[in-house]
Protein backbone atom coordinates (compact mmCIF):
# COMPACT_ATOMS: atom_id res chain seq x y z
CA UNK A 1 0.00 0.00 0.00
CA UNK A 2 1.15 3.46 -0.45
CA UNK A 3 1.41 6.31 1.77
CA UNK A 4 -1.55 7.66 0.67
CA UNK A 5 -4.71 6.42 0.10
CA UNK A 6 -6.78 9.09 -2.31
CA UNK A 7 -8.18 6.73 -4.74
CA UNK A 8 -9.19 3.13 -5.18
CA UNK A 9 -6.67 2.90 -7.78
CA UNK A 10 -4.48 3.29 -5.38
CA UNK A 11 -4.64 -0.42 -3.88
CA UNK A 12 -5.13 -3.39 -6.44
CA UNK A 13 -7.17 -6.47 -5.12
CA UNK A 14 -4.99 -8.32 -3.27
CA UNK A 15 -4.41 -4.93 -1.68
CA UNK A 16 -8.21 -4.14 -1.09
CA UNK A 17 -8.70 -7.61 0.51
CA UNK A 18 -5.44 -6.95 3.04
CA UNK A 19 -7.64 -4.28 3.81
CA UNK A 20 -11.29 -5.80 4.00
CA UNK A 21 -9.23 -9.03 6.38
CA UNK A 22 -7.73 -6.40 8.73
CA UNK A 23 -11.35 -4.70 8.98
CA UNK A 24 -12.53 -8.18 9.70
CA UNK A 25 -10.29 -8.26 12.79
CA UNK A 26 -11.07 -5.16 13.96
CA UNK A 27 -14.82 -5.70 13.60
CA UNK A 28 -14.36 -8.46 16.45
CA UNK A 29 -12.63 -5.37 18.69
CA UNK A 30 -15.66 -3.65 17.98
CA UNK A 31 -17.73 -5.99 19.87
CA UNK A 32 -15.52 -6.02 22.63
CA UNK A 33 -16.74 -4.28 25.68
CA UNK A 34 -13.24 -2.02 25.68
CA UNK A 35 -13.29 -1.13 22.08
CA UNK A 36 -9.90 -0.23 21.86
CA UNK A 37 -6.19 -1.43 20.71
CA UNK A 38 -2.76 0.29 21.37
CA UNK A 39 -1.43 -0.21 17.69
CA UNK A 40 -1.45 3.45 17.17
CA UNK A 41 -0.60 4.68 20.65
CA UNK A 42 1.51 8.53 19.97
CA UNK A 43 0.91 9.22 17.32
CA UNK A 44 -1.73 12.42 16.19
CA UNK A 45 -4.54 12.14 13.55
CA UNK A 46 -6.12 14.82 12.17
CA UNK A 47 -9.52 14.48 10.62
CA UNK A 48 -10.13 18.17 8.62
CA UNK A 49 -13.30 18.83 7.34
CA UNK A 50 -14.36 21.16 4.46
CA UNK A 51 -17.66 19.58 4.01
CA UNK A 52 -20.73 18.87 6.25
CA UNK A 53 -20.21 14.68 7.27
CA UNK A 54 -21.90 12.75 9.65
CA UNK A 55 -20.81 9.68 8.98
CA UNK A 56 -17.51 9.73 7.39
CA UNK A 57 -16.42 11.94 10.26
CA UNK A 58 -17.69 10.27 13.21
CA UNK A 59 -15.96 6.62 12.20
CA UNK A 60 -12.63 8.59 11.38
CA UNK A 61 -12.87 10.34 14.74
CA UNK A 62 -13.67 6.43 16.08
CA UNK A 63 -11.54 4.32 14.15
CA UNK A 64 -8.16 6.71 15.22
CA UNK A 65 -9.60 6.54 18.92
CA UNK A 66 -10.38 2.85 18.87
CA UNK A 67 -6.31 2.15 17.69
CA UNK A 68 -5.37 4.74 20.56
CA UNK A 69 -4.05 7.73 18.74
CA UNK A 70 -4.88 10.99 19.66
CA UNK A 71 -7.61 12.79 17.34
CA UNK A 72 -7.45 16.42 16.41
CA UNK A 73 -11.02 17.13 14.80
CA UNK A 74 -10.71 20.59 12.48
CA UNK A 75 -14.08 21.65 10.76
CA UNK A 76 -13.20 24.56 8.23
CA UNK A 77 -16.56 26.41 10.02
CA UNK A 78 -15.47 28.11 13.38
CA UNK A 79 -11.89 27.46 12.42
CA UNK A 80 -9.10 29.97 10.98
CA UNK A 81 -10.16 29.07 7.20
CA UNK A 82 -13.51 31.30 8.15
CA UNK A 83 -10.70 34.30 8.73
CA UNK A 84 -9.57 33.74 5.04
CA UNK A 85 -6.69 30.98 5.36
CA UNK A 86 -6.12 28.98 2.70
CA UNK A 87 -5.83 25.21 2.91
CA UNK A 88 -2.19 25.33 2.55
CA UNK A 89 -1.47 27.48 5.36
CA UNK A 90 -4.10 25.66 6.95
CA UNK A 91 -2.20 21.98 6.32
CA UNK A 92 0.80 23.34 6.95
CA UNK A 93 -0.18 24.93 10.38
CA UNK A 94 -1.40 21.34 11.15
CA UNK A 95 1.58 19.48 9.79
CA UNK A 96 3.09 21.75 13.03
CA UNK A 97 1.87 19.20 15.31
CA UNK A 98 3.91 16.04 13.63
CA UNK A 99 0.85 14.27 12.51
CA UNK A 100 0.88 11.05 11.24
CA UNK A 101 -2.54 10.83 9.05
CA UNK A 102 -4.01 13.89 8.00
CA UNK A 103 -7.86 12.76 6.81
CA UNK A 104 -9.09 15.71 4.39
CA UNK A 105 -13.00 16.15 3.12
CA UNK A 106 -13.06 18.97 0.45
CA UNK A 107 -15.52 20.06 -1.79
CA UNK A 108 -12.94 20.32 -4.57
CA UNK A 109 -11.76 17.32 -6.89
CA UNK A 110 -8.11 16.55 -6.40
CA UNK A 111 -7.75 18.47 -2.66
CA UNK A 112 -6.55 15.01 -0.83
CA UNK A 113 -3.73 14.85 -3.56
CA UNK A 114 -2.85 18.49 -3.17
CA UNK A 115 -2.37 18.15 0.42
CA UNK A 116 -0.16 15.33 0.31
CA UNK A 117 2.27 17.80 -1.32
CA UNK A 118 2.15 19.64 1.51
CA UNK A 119 2.63 17.42 4.86
CA UNK A 120 4.69 14.79 6.03
CA UNK A 121 1.77 13.00 7.25
CA UNK A 122 0.40 10.05 5.26
CA UNK A 123 -2.99 11.60 3.69
CA UNK A 124 -6.33 10.03 3.36
CA UNK A 125 -9.19 11.43 0.84
CA UNK A 126 -12.70 11.03 2.69
CA UNK A 127 -13.63 12.90 -0.21
CA UNK A 128 -13.40 15.43 -2.66
CA UNK A 129 -15.88 17.26 -5.02
CA UNK A 130 -16.98 14.77 -7.96
CA UNK A 131 -13.65 13.11 -7.52
CA UNK A 132 -13.43 9.90 -5.25
CA UNK A 133 -14.34 8.99 -1.57
CA UNK A 134 -12.26 5.51 -1.44
CA UNK A 135 -12.85 4.61 2.24
CA UNK A 136 -16.34 4.48 1.61
CA UNK A 137 -16.19 2.53 -1.01
CA UNK A 138 -13.94 -0.22 0.77
CA UNK A 139 -17.01 -0.06 3.21
CA UNK A 140 -19.40 -0.81 1.14
CA UNK A 141 -17.27 -3.76 -0.22
CA UNK A 142 -16.90 -4.74 3.32
CA UNK A 143 -20.35 -4.77 4.19
CA UNK A 144 -21.77 -6.95 1.11
CA UNK A 145 -18.67 -9.33 1.64
CA UNK A 146 -20.14 -9.95 5.25
CA UNK A 147 -23.23 -10.34 4.25
CA UNK A 148 -22.51 -12.54 0.79
CA UNK A 149 -19.59 -13.91 1.89
CA UNK A 150 -17.78 -12.83 -1.88
CA UNK A 151 -18.44 -10.04 -4.27
CA UNK A 152 -17.01 -11.82 -7.19
CA UNK A 153 -19.65 -12.69 -10.01
CA UNK A 154 -21.75 -10.02 -8.81
CA UNK A 155 -24.05 -7.60 -10.98
CA UNK A 156 -24.30 -4.18 -9.22
CA UNK A 157 -26.31 -1.88 -10.21
CA UNK A 158 -25.20 2.08 -9.26
CA UNK A 159 -28.63 4.34 -9.87
CA UNK A 160 -29.46 8.05 -9.62
CA UNK A 161 -27.05 11.05 -9.61
CA UNK A 162 -23.62 9.48 -11.14
CA UNK A 163 -22.73 13.16 -12.48
CA UNK A 164 -21.68 14.58 -9.62
CA UNK A 165 -20.88 11.22 -7.22
CA UNK A 166 -17.86 10.86 -6.11
CA UNK A 167 -19.32 7.64 -4.04
CA UNK A 168 -20.14 5.96 -7.92
CA UNK A 169 -16.47 6.68 -9.18
CA UNK A 170 -15.06 4.92 -5.94
CA UNK A 171 -17.61 1.92 -6.26
CA UNK A 172 -17.30 1.50 -9.85
CA UNK A 173 -13.35 0.79 -9.49
CA UNK A 174 -14.02 -1.15 -6.22
CA UNK A 175 -16.35 -3.66 -7.13
CA UNK A 176 -15.19 -3.98 -10.20
CA UNK A 177 -11.89 -4.59 -8.58
CA UNK A 178 -12.95 -7.31 -6.48
CA UNK A 179 -14.74 -9.36 -9.64
CA UNK A 180 -18.14 -7.79 -9.44
CA UNK A 181 -19.63 -6.29 -12.79
CA UNK A 182 -21.10 -2.95 -12.45
CA UNK A 183 -23.99 -1.09 -14.46
CA UNK A 184 -24.62 2.42 -14.35
CA UNK A 185 -27.85 4.15 -14.60
CA UNK A 186 -29.93 7.39 -14.27
CA UNK A 187 -30.88 10.45 -16.49
CA UNK A 188 -28.91 10.83 -19.09
CA UNK A 189 -28.22 14.73 -17.97
CA UNK A 190 -26.39 12.62 -14.82
CA UNK A 191 -24.33 9.67 -16.67
CA UNK A 192 -21.38 11.94 -17.18
CA UNK A 193 -19.88 10.91 -20.98
CA UNK A 194 -17.30 7.82 -21.49
CA UNK A 195 -18.02 6.68 -17.75
CA UNK A 196 -17.46 3.44 -19.29
CA UNK A 197 -13.97 3.89 -19.18
CA UNK A 198 -13.98 3.34 -15.57
CA UNK A 199 -14.40 -0.11 -16.05
CA UNK A 200 -18.54 -0.04 -16.69
CA UNK A 201 -21.62 -0.55 -18.41
CA UNK A 202 -24.11 2.42 -18.70
CA UNK A 203 -28.02 2.79 -19.45
CA UNK A 204 -30.58 5.56 -18.67
CA UNK A 205 -33.94 2.86 -18.72
CA UNK A 206 -33.89 0.87 -15.35
CA UNK A 207 -34.82 -1.88 -17.64
CA UNK A 208 -33.05 -5.29 -16.48
CA UNK A 209 -32.44 -3.72 -13.00
CA UNK A 210 -34.62 -6.59 -12.00
CA UNK A 211 -31.29 -9.06 -12.91
CA UNK A 212 -29.30 -7.23 -10.49
CA UNK A 213 -27.76 -8.20 -7.66
CA UNK A 214 -27.62 -5.34 -5.84
CA UNK A 215 -28.98 -1.67 -6.63
CA UNK A 216 -26.90 0.49 -4.77
CA UNK A 217 -28.99 3.76 -5.13
CA UNK A 218 -26.75 7.12 -5.27
CA UNK A 219 -28.52 10.65 -3.54
CA UNK A 220 -29.46 13.54 -5.49
CA UNK A 221 -26.20 15.69 -5.18
CA UNK A 222 -28.42 18.83 -4.97
CA UNK A 223 -24.92 20.99 -3.40
CA UNK A 224 -22.89 20.08 -6.56
CA UNK A 225 -25.68 21.36 -9.01
CA UNK A 226 -25.45 24.78 -10.58
CA UNK A 227 -27.82 24.12 -13.32
CA UNK A 228 -31.30 21.91 -13.48
CA UNK A 229 -30.91 18.29 -14.13
CA UNK A 230 -33.80 16.73 -14.24
CA UNK A 231 -37.23 18.83 -14.81
CA UNK A 232 -38.08 18.20 -11.50
CA UNK A 233 -37.73 15.34 -8.29
CA UNK A 234 -41.12 14.37 -8.85
CA UNK A 235 -40.68 13.49 -12.29
CA UNK A 236 -37.48 11.94 -11.29
CA UNK A 237 -38.60 10.15 -8.60
CA UNK A 238 -41.35 8.49 -10.89
CA UNK A 239 -38.44 7.16 -13.11
CA UNK A 240 -35.87 6.38 -11.20
CA UNK A 241 -37.22 5.95 -7.33
CA UNK A 242 -35.92 2.36 -6.34
CA UNK A 243 -38.96 1.34 -4.31
CA UNK A 244 -40.16 -2.33 -2.58
CA UNK A 245 -42.23 -2.30 -6.15
CA UNK A 246 -38.98 -2.05 -8.08
CA UNK A 247 -36.85 -4.32 -5.84
CA UNK A 248 -37.14 -8.21 -6.21
CA UNK A 249 -37.58 -10.17 -2.86
CA UNK A 250 -33.60 -11.33 -3.39
CA UNK A 251 -32.28 -8.04 -4.11
CA UNK A 252 -29.98 -6.36 -1.43
CA UNK A 253 -30.07 -2.28 -1.38
CA UNK A 254 -27.17 -0.34 -0.58
CA UNK A 255 -26.93 3.72 -0.44
CA UNK A 256 -23.90 5.59 1.14
CA UNK A 257 -26.76 7.95 2.77
CA UNK A 258 -27.60 10.78 3.86
CA UNK A 259 -30.70 9.12 1.41
CA UNK A 260 -33.45 12.03 0.44
CA UNK A 261 -36.33 9.70 1.36
CA UNK A 262 -38.48 10.00 -1.30
CA UNK A 263 -36.73 11.09 -3.90
CA UNK A 264 -34.09 8.65 -4.81
CA UNK A 265 -35.33 5.56 -2.43
CA UNK A 266 -38.85 5.43 -0.69
CA UNK A 267 -39.33 5.16 2.72
CA UNK A 268 -40.91 1.65 2.54
CA UNK A 269 -37.10 0.50 0.72
CA UNK A 270 -34.90 2.68 2.83
CA UNK A 271 -36.21 0.54 6.12
CA UNK A 272 -36.42 -3.07 4.27
CA UNK A 273 -34.09 -5.66 5.70
CA UNK A 274 -33.27 -6.28 2.04
CA UNK A 275 -31.65 -2.37 2.81
CA UNK A 276 -27.62 -2.54 4.08
CA UNK A 277 -27.85 0.92 4.84
CA UNK A 278 -27.23 0.32 8.95
CA UNK A 279 -24.54 -2.69 8.10
CA UNK A 280 -22.62 -0.02 5.50
CA UNK A 281 -22.58 2.61 8.42
CA UNK A 282 -21.15 0.25 10.72
CA UNK A 283 -18.73 -1.07 8.68
CA UNK A 284 -17.17 2.37 8.28
CA UNK A 285 -15.50 1.78 11.86
CA UNK A 286 -13.54 -1.34 11.04
CA UNK A 287 -12.91 -0.12 7.43
CA UNK A 288 -11.22 3.35 8.77
CA UNK A 289 -9.56 1.45 11.72
CA UNK A 290 -8.01 -0.99 8.96
CA UNK A 291 -7.06 2.02 6.28
CA UNK A 292 -5.43 4.09 9.35
CA UNK A 293 -3.64 0.73 10.54
CA UNK A 294 -2.39 -0.27 7.30
CA UNK A 295 -0.91 2.88 6.55
CA UNK A 296 0.20 4.26 9.61
CA UNK A 297 1.35 0.41 11.54
CA UNK A 298 1.18 -1.76 8.75
CA UNK A 299 4.49 -3.80 9.40
CA UNK A 300 3.84 -3.54 13.21
CA UNK A 301 2.47 -6.86 14.86
CA UNK A 302 -0.72 -6.07 16.16
CA UNK A 303 -1.53 -6.70 20.10
CA UNK A 304 -5.70 -6.96 19.92
CA UNK A 305 -5.72 -7.91 23.49
CA UNK A 306 -5.04 -4.20 24.99
N1 LIG B 1 -21.50 8.52 3.17
C1 LIG B 1 -20.97 9.69 3.61
O1 LIG B 1 -19.90 10.12 3.17
O2 LIG B 1 -21.72 10.30 4.57
P1 LIG B 1 -21.34 11.64 5.32
O3 LIG B 1 -21.41 12.76 4.30
O4 LIG B 1 -22.37 11.78 6.42
O5 LIG B 1 -19.94 11.52 5.85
Amino acid sequence: MTRHLISIDDLDRAGIERILDRAQSFAEVSGREIKKVPALRGRTVINLFYEASTRTSSSFELAAKRLSADVVNVRSAGSSVDKGESLRDTVQTLSAYDPAAIVIRSPHAGAAQLVARWTEASVINAGDGKHEHPTQALLDVFALRQRLGSVDGLSVWIVGDVLHSRVARSNILAFGRMGARVTVCGPPTLLPPQIEALGCAATPSLDGVDTADVVYVLRMQHERMRESFVPSLREYADRYQIDLRRLGPEQLLMHAGPVNRGVELSADATDSPRALIGEQVKAGVAVRMAVLYELLAGGRMLELAA
